[in-house]
């Protein structure tokens, strides 16, 4: 064969396979941009909401408390404990760490606790894209707008919470669900509130907590340097010569806390970009992967969609998956070690173990996921989702273990296989749309690399999210939270 015959041949067959996956990214666009019209997505979950800046004066107040150990019944948490930037908006452990940390401000894995094990019950999710709930906030949404209007954040109609029977409306509850939620960490001894007034009401902690803030009350003379709170105070909420009682108040402060949180709203990622129309923006396998989240399964798809719904991907509703339920438990069950979530709160039957579905925006920097942290990877969680008896039966508690030492693991099993019996009966009675689906090990990746997707990038850049950090040092009493991290 001469060296010219060869050379054509060879490009002949460059050219074919070079069309060919022409033709395949063509084809595969083609199916998405109609799975994304199907399913009336704009890329934008932010689209008509009010978002504030975090330049905004309320922001600004708002990180400084939430970096702030004052906070904490003994000095030795802040909300950013276990909701860095830094770590997601979230703490990476399985489950938090509050008070009584060998080291408070070790953040992250290696945060220990003296007594051995973590002391809160639950996987902290993220506080980035708070803005962007309209129904409930927590696993269990027992912070809950009574009217659920979309695009309101909660904030009209009543909000309930833990103060509150479930319906009815909390009058005190705040602006909107980020703030009617932020008041409740600092009156949770583990998370937050430590020894701080044992036996008394949750309101007597609050109004303890501005005292301590503003050197009045109860928390007379408990930080050395008030003025610094009080100045920060009227500039938000007060004039020049306000008094320390007027402006720093129970529903201030945590409005300021939530409007912060607010403004971690982090949307932008290069699912957004495909969706308004940059057929570049996406990896083939993630162009895939998407299609499976997308497609239900009688066609070969993981039917993800059919609860991580629209821009946000999350329906805002709770489902049972019976995900391996790891710690202490404390809500549910004749031991009280049980997690029954939602079932919790509303006391049904067919409730329990169910949990909020997650949205996933930014899902790649939360780990570990679940309600109880059990899963490191997306392979993982997906996996556990396309057939959770299966990863039931083979869970190893190894890794959680190690990279949680001292994580209560005992009745880990017998309460796990609890809520997969439930699973069975609840797809019975079909209130679960959730059903075993066999997918490769490629369609596990390309859902995977789907996920990655709707990463923004400011999330993975501390340039980017210098802003959401208060400047070090800034706060005269020491307490403000400067994170150390092991990695
Ligand atoms: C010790 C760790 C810890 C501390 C400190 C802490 N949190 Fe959390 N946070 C959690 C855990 C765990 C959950 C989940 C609890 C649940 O759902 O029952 C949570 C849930 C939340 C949620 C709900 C998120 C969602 O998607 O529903 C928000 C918002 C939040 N925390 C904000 C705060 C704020 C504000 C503070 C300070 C006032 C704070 N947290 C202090 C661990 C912590
Ligand atoms: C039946 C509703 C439902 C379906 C279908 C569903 N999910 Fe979920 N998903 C949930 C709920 C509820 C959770 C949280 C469960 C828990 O922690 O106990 C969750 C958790 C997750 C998590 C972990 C998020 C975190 O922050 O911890 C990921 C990732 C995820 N789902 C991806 C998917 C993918 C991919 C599919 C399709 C293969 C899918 N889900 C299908 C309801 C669903």
């Amino acid at each position: 064969m001469n060296n010219k015959y060869a050379l054509s041949v060879g490009l002949a067959i460059a050219l074919a396979t070079c069309t060919n996956s022409i033709h395949a990214a063509y084809s595969l666009d083609t199916e998405l941009r109609s799975l994304i019209k199907q399913n009336g997505l704009s890329g934008d979950p932010s689209k008509g909401r009010t978002i504030p800046t975090i330049s905004s004066p309320k922001a600004q107040l708002g990180m400084r408390l939430f970096f702030n150990k004052a906070l904490g019944g003994n000095k030795d948490t802040a909300c950013v404990t276990c909701h860095h930037p830094l770590l997601g908006g979230g703490d990476d452990l399985a489950l938090s760490i509050g008070v009584g940390a060998v080291n408070p401000d070790l953040l992250g894995p290696g945060r220990l606790q003296v007594l051995g094990h973590p002391n809160v019950p639950r996987n902290a999710p993220t506080t980035f894209n708070m803005s962007l709930w309209d129904v409930s906030v927590f696993w269990d949404g027992r912070i809950e707008s009574l009217t659920k209007q979309t695009g309101m954040n909660g904030s009209i109609g009543g909000i309930r919470t833990p103060s509150t029977p479930l319906g009815i409306a909390d009058l005190q509850a705040g602006t909107n669900l980020v703030a009617a939620q932020a008041k409740f960490p600092v009156t949770s001894h583990d998370e937050m509130r430590g020894d701080l007034a044992a036996n008394r009401e949750n309101p007597y902690v609050w109004t303890h907590l501005a005292g301590r803030l503003g050197g009045f009350g109860e928390g007379i003379g408990e930080l050395p340097q008030p003025e610094y709170w009080l100045s920060l105070f009227r500039k938000v909420y007060g004039t020049p010569t306000s008094s320390p009682e007027q402006v720093i108040t129970t529903q201030n402060i945590f409005d300021a806390i939530g409007e912060y949180e607010r403004s971690q709203t982090f949307t932008h990622n290069p699912w957004q970009t495909y969706i308004q129309g940059n057929n570049q923006a996406l990896s083939e396998s993630a162009k895939r992967g998407a299609v499976l989240f997308y497609k239900p399964y009688q066609q070969g798809g993981g039917n993800c969609v059919a609860c991580h719904k629209g821009d946000k991907l999350t329906d805002e509703k709770f489902y049972n998956l019976a995900m391996p339920q790891l710690g202490k438990g404390g809500r549910g069950g004749a031991d009280n070690t049980h997690d029954y979530g939602r079932g919790n709160e509303t006391q049904l039957y067919t409730d329990r173990f169910t949990f909020r579905t997650p949205s996933l925006l930014n899902v790649e920097g939360t780990k570990p996921y679940s309600h109880a942290g059990a899963y490191y990877t997306l392979e993982a969680v997906i996996q556990h989702h396309l057939d959770p008896s299966w990863a039931v039966a083979n869970y190893q508690l190894n890794r959680v273990k190690n990279e949680n030492p001292g994580i209560q693991t005992e009745n880990a099993q017998k309460n796990t296989f609890e809520a997969l019996n439930k699973l069975r009966e609840d797809q019975q009675k079909g209130i679960t749309p959730l059903r075993p689906a066999r997918l490769s090990k490629t369609a596990i990746e390309d859902l995977a690399n789907f996920l990655r997707s709707l990463t923004d990038p400011c999330i993975k850049s501390a340039a980017c999210l210098a802003p959401w950090m208060p400047p070090s040092n800034e706060d005269p009493n020491g307490l403000q939270l400067e994170a150390q991290f092991k990695f």
